[in-house]
């Protein structure tokens, strides 16, 4: 399938705008000789110093590859010629997805390049974001709020129905969303997914280790079994993650890796699979840091203390005593760790890399000392 881009110009002046409106007419002809189909240009109804097309690349050209060629070439000098180029500004890219690309075309020359879901501020237009363990919990808070924003979200999960249905809900409520099966144990599946996701979008900005699974057995009562598929599914699938999706990141230019752990990888935890699983996170997390800084992508780890989803059970004694100790004095809500992955996600963090974020309410920093300060008082 082809790639679709809209593409916003920002002139300096109004008075270069016809000018270059006219250029675009020889664009065309120079832009197909490099495979590059434009639907559609014209003004932005609203600012007067902006241009807007609509183009098309061939399956597999990397646009930016692709667009650099064409700028290096006799036929873009011609078509220039006498142009001052310091009159354009800016040039804002956004991909489109292919499905919506009809409904795109009727729309070029409108007022906005992106186009967020109801109740969004934009923060992720024109990026694409992959989130494991999509189908419920933390993981579908995440995909619904990054639609939200104005993402493509890849929702990826192994409960085939659940993923579908939110992801349906997700396009429904007029956001962009895939749902795909994926073991994030699995290397094969990971490579599958990633070229879809390439071949679809033709890049990846976000991707949220976020899958994760815990048998709460004491470290003589763990099995080899259990203790395998813990440490599989919690640190080697967001290893294979990383592994996968890093090529096609810096493919894109650049992005964000959010790692998801748990406070039982920043305290002493009772459950030895567990806990070595997210402590494993942390230390891969500032590896990985390190290794893709100079690819442009940065990696951070996020520690949920207790969130209401079904990994927890609201009912238990585990849940009200983690409750009873978290200082904020309650449990989080899945969209409060979205928040939270946002700013992570997003470049409102460009300069953070390499870090532990606890979201917890309170709980790894102050329980101790909290639960004493409560008992002295009571
Ligand atoms: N809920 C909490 O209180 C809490 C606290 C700290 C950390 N966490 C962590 O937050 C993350 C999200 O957990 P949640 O609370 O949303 O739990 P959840 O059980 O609701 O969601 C986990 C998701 O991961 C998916 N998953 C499990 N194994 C998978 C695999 N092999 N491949 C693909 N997907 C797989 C599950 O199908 C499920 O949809 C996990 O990493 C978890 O360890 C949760």
């Amino acid at each position: 399938m082809p790639v679709y881009q809209k593409r916003t110009y920002h002139l300096a002046s109004e008075s270069a705008v016809p000018d270059y409106l006219e250029r675009w007419e020889a664009h065309i002809a120079t832009l197909a000789e490099f495979n590059v189909v434009t639907h559609g240009f014209s003004r932005v109804p609203g600012n007067p110093k902006a241009v807007v097309a609509l183009v098309s690349f061939q399956d597999g050209d990397d646009p930016r590859t692709v667009i650099r060629d064409y700028m290096e070439s006799e036929g873009f000098r011609r078509d220039m010629a006498g142009f001052d180029m310091s009159q354009i500004e800016r040039v804002d890219t956004l991909l489109l997805d292919p499905v919506d690309t009809v409904e795109e075309l009727s729309t070029v020359g409108g007022e906005s390049h992106s186009r967020p879901a109801p109740g969004g501020s934009a923060r992720l237009a024109g990026k694409v974001a992959l989130i494991t363990g999509g189908a419920r919990g933390q993981g579908e808070a995440e995909a619904r709020r990054f639609a939200r924003e104005g993402a493509i979200v890849y929702l990826c999960d192994l409960l085939a129905e659940q993923g579908e249905k939110v992801a349906e809900e997700i396009r429904m409520a007029g956001g962009k969303a895939h749902f795909k099966v994926l073991d994030v144990t699995d290397p094969a599946q990971w490579n599958r997914v990633i070229s879809e996701v390439e071949a679809e979008t033709g890049r990846l900005d976000i991707l949220i280790n976020n899958a994760g699974t815990n048998v709460r057995h004491s470290l003589t009562a763990t099995s080899r079994e259990a203790w395998d598929t813990i440490l599989d599914v919690n640190l080697t699938g967001q290893f294979l993650g990383m592994q996968a999706c890093a090529p096609l990141m810096e493919r894109t230019g650049g992005g964000s890796i959010i790692n998801i752990g748990s406070t039982a990888g920043i305290m002493g935890h009772p459950v030895a699979a567990y806990s070595s699983s997210k402590w494993g996170v942390r230390g891969m997390t500032k590896s990985a840091a390190i290794d893709l800084a100079a690819k442009g992508i940065r990696v951070n780890a996020m520690h949920p203390g207790v969130v209401d989803t079904p990994m927890m059970d609201s009912g238990s004694t585990l849940f009200k005593s983690l409750v009873s100790m978290t200082a904020l004095g309650r449990a989080a809500d899945a969209d409060e760790m979205a928040s939270a992955a946002l700013f992570l996600a997003s470049d409102d963090s460009s300069f953070v890399t390499g870090i532990d974020l606890p979201v917890d309410g309170g709980f790894s920093e102050l329980a101790a000392y909290g639960e004493i300060w409560n008992r002295i008082n009571s």
